[in-house]
């Protein structure tokens, strides 16, 4: 039987969040329908953040009322407070992702909270998703380099994620926010979670700053990881990590996907259209 690798395509979300042209909400529409029907597993729709803070998502509402939704693919939303997960809950999210860091100073410039903030709110927001039964997601960025603080130690990253595990929390992606990772950090802390933790727990997100996220995502396959976050075309960035550019693109992850005989489920020919369409709408 050929092992299925499930892609969480975050293009939606992470792709359009720091992009300061305005696109407009049936771009969006469209460009999430199409990768709909390209057979996306898990779809990133968008967040339910402060539109002060992200403004190219402030129709997330919108956007989330307007797209086809298919039984088969998970449509996700990002959140960072009750108010975020009321507001998901009422768009009709079965499936959330929630956010934290493993520095200190990005968690301050990505939420306005310390990491302990974070899981403050996290405890707030903690009753609503267990009596609605919600799938929860968590990031953990700067798992290997912060912006601001530089290298990240294993200790760090591994507090966070028994944290997490310790709020039932689904799934948790290990996020290279900046693009630094080399291949030898990556194999380094995944050896040290996986001697912890079942590797289903996991998943990769890794932004292709340096071109190092290809080789990464290969080293996540061949310890068993099979969740692997990326954006059609590669699109996007952080708006609190400067300088780091778009995820992995969607188009790469299913090429070395196939290439190594995985099942992602996604039909690249209809990605590719996606993919097109996207970037014709933000070079345009
Ligand atoms: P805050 O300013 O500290 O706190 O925001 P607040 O709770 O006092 O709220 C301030 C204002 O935001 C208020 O409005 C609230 O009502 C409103 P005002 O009274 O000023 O008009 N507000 C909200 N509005 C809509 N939806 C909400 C919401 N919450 C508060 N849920 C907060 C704290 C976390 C909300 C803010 O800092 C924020 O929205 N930050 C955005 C962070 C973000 O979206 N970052 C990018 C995504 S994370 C990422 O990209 C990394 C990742 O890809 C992994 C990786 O690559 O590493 C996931
Ligand atoms: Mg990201």
């Amino acid at each position: 039987m050929i092992e299925p690798v499930r892609i969480v395509e975050v293009g939606p979300r992470d792709g359009l969040q720091s992009i300061s042209q305005p696109i407009s909400t049936e771009n969006k529409k469209t460009y999430i329908d199409l990768l709909t029907e390209a057979g996306c597993p898990e779809i990133e729709v968008t967040s339910f953040v402060s539109p002060k803070w992200v403004p190219q998502l402030a129709d997330a509402k919108e956007v989330s009322a307007l797209i086809k939704r298919d039984d088969d693919t998970i449509y996700t939303a990002l959140v960072p407070n009750k108010t975020g997960l009321e507001t998901a809950i009422d768009n009709q999210y079965q499936s959330v992702a929630i956010f934290t860091a493993a520095s200190e100073t990005f968690s301050q410039k990505n939420t306005n909270a310390s990491i302990k903030g974070n899981f403050e709110r996290f405890e707030d927001m903690h009753p609503l998703w267990k009596e609605t039964n919600l799938r929860v997601r968590a990031y953990i960025s700067t798992c290997w380099v912060c912006p601001y603080e530089g290298d990240i130690g294993a200790e760090a990253v591994i507090k966070v994620i028994q944290d997490l595990i310790d709020l039932g929390i689904h799934e948790i992606s290990l996020g290279d926010t900046v693009g630094k990772a080399t291949p030898d950090d990556v194999e380094y802390l995944l050896n040290i979670i996986l001697d912890n933790w079942p590797v289903e727990l996991f998943a990769l997100h890794m932004h292709d700053t340096y071109k190092m996220a290809a080789e990464n995502i290969t080293i996540g396959l061949g310890v068993g990881i099979r969740a692997i976050d990326s954006s059609t075309g590669g699109i996007g960035g952080c708006p609190y990590a400067p300088g780091a550019k778009g995820n992995i693109s969607t188009e790469t992850v299913v090429r070395i996907c196939h290439e190594q005989g995985f099942d992602t489920g996604i039909n690249i020919d209809k990605l590719k259209l996606a993919g097109t369409y996207i970037q014709s709408i933000i070079q345009s």
